[in-house]
């Protein structure tokens, strides 16, 4: 018998990260618009990408800025998260390879709302879509719309954490409790672990009393969960989306990139309590 032949030797573990465990899903929420929801959903993905990690972006806003933001028109996109959530077609089918891969919106998605809401279900809708791709993944990131509608609600459920953008120039800290307490409910009836990982002062501009007078408050209410990274107002992130790209392509050496990958830093240490009591 011919001796046999050497097992060949175990395949190298690939450096990648995610293939051993689920991904980490952040939501991004404040029901307030304007506050850099989108740009620090696509921005803080690129740099968590350039990392190493392997990230999914999900647009759950009708608005579409951020498909758009990566040179996608939402008018002539055919398939979306609406077909996702209430169709459920298999979420593959609406992601697009970018800078990161991106499940698509479109203006259908305007409608998810009423649609959903006679289904049973209906806040989980995301958290399935999203179950059979997790194990794929380090990072979801999930942009919400200006509400604290069903589509926001899908996304706090389906959530291991949530980020909170917050302007430095009005804040609004009724709007933060309205949060924390739709938080609360979902925590007691949908997702037991779900809580706030850090709240994020954006468009900070250091020079106006106003602003760090802002961001003193937020500390003053929210201690510890404040990220220590300060998102400055500059013109470079309303640039980038006409572009189609992420600050961090479109000015890779400016001082707007290098601040979402401070940012990404601090989720990768995840100094932050993961729950907010
Ligand atoms: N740090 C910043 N400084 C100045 N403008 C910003 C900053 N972050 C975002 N913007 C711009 O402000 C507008 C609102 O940001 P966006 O991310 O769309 O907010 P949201 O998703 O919360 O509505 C956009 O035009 C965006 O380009
Ligand atoms: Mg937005």
């Amino acid at each position: 018998m011919p001796e046999e032949a050497e097992a060949p030797s175990a395949p190298e573990v690939p450096p990648t990260p995610h293939v051993t465990r689920e991904a980490r899903i952040l939501a991004f929420a404040n029901q307030k618009g304007g506050v850099a929801k989108t740009t620090s959903t696509l921005n803080l993905a690129v740099a968590l990408s350039e990392e190493g990690y392997k990230v999914l972006v999900v647009d759950m806003d009708p608005q579409g800025n951020l498909t758009m933001s990566q040179g996608f028109n939402p008018d002539q996109i055919d398939r979306s998260m609406f077909d996702v959530l209430v169709h459920r077609l298999p979420i593959d089918q609406v992601i697009q390879k970018a800078e990161v891969d991106l499940a698509v919106s479109s203006i259908d998605l305007a409608g998810a709302e009423l649609a959903l809401s006679s289904m049973i279900g209906r806040e989980r809708a995301l958290e399935k879509a999203l179950t059979p791709i997790k194990e794929r993944y380090d990072f979801i990131l999930v942009d919400t719309p200006p509400s604290l509608g069903l589509l926001t609600i899908n996304a706090l459920v389906a959530a291991t954490e949530v980020i909170v953008p917050v302007q430095c120039e009005y804040l609004s800290l009724r709007g933060l409790v309205q949060l924390e307490n739709t938080l609360s409910m979902i925590r007691e009836n949908l997702n037991p672990d779900v809580g706030i990982q850090g709240i994020l002062p954006t468009m900070y501009d250091g020079r106006t009393l106003h602003a760090r007078e802002a961001v003193e408050i937020l500390q003053e209410n929210f201690g510890d969960l404040v990220f220590h990274t300060r998102i400055k107002k500059t013109v470079r992130y309303a640039e980038a989306p006409v572009k189609g790209s992420s600050v961090l392509k479109y000015d890779p050496t400016g001082s707007a990139a290098a601040a979402y990958r401070e940012l990404a830093k601090e989720v990768l240490n995840g100094a932050k309590a993961r729950k907010h009591a």
